[in-house]
């Protein structure tokens, strides 16, 4: 069978952060980012979907062993970011702004290297039941 599906993971992960631009003054940090803008910080409980595009092998019948996925997701994204802060415990985010856009670009780059080149891969975060991204759009 020649014919594409779509596999999805879901993983999940705490992280606090703020979102601020440092030129800025804190009033309007809080004008531009509201709540996230806390200069003391706040939680989310991020939803991961991991999404694999591809035709199933063959013999396996699958696009890609979801244990497999989701052991990338461990090593990959998981140890870096979960009950971390991302603006101060993580590289990534030393000189980039949290948000669930950029969280979203950051985890596609870590994840890419780790899935076959035929493979089409695809990322949706949710920082909140309410807002999500998803990267490539
Ligand atoms: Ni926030």
């Amino acid at each position: 069978m020649e014919q594409k599906v779509a596999v999805f993971r879901k993983e999940h992960f705490n992280a606090a952060h703020r979102l601020f631009h440092a030129a800025w003054s804190d009033e309007k940090n809080k004008q531009v980012f509201g709540a996230c803008a806390n200069p003391n910080y706040h939680g989310h409980n991020y939803e991961l979907v991991v999404q694999v595009n591809g035709i199933p092998d063959p013999i396996t019948g699958f696009v890609i062993n979801t244990k497999t996925l989701s052991e990338i997701v461990d090593q990959e994204v998981k140890s870096k970011f979960d009950h971390k802060n991302l603006n101060l415990d993580t590289q990534e985010f030393k000189d980039l702004n949290p948000t669930a856009e950029n969280i979203a670009i950051v985890i596609y780059n870590l994840i890419r290297p780790r899935i076959s080149n035929h493979l089409d891969l695809k990322i949706r975060l949710y920082e909140t039941e309410r807002n999500f991204v998803d990267y490539p759009a």
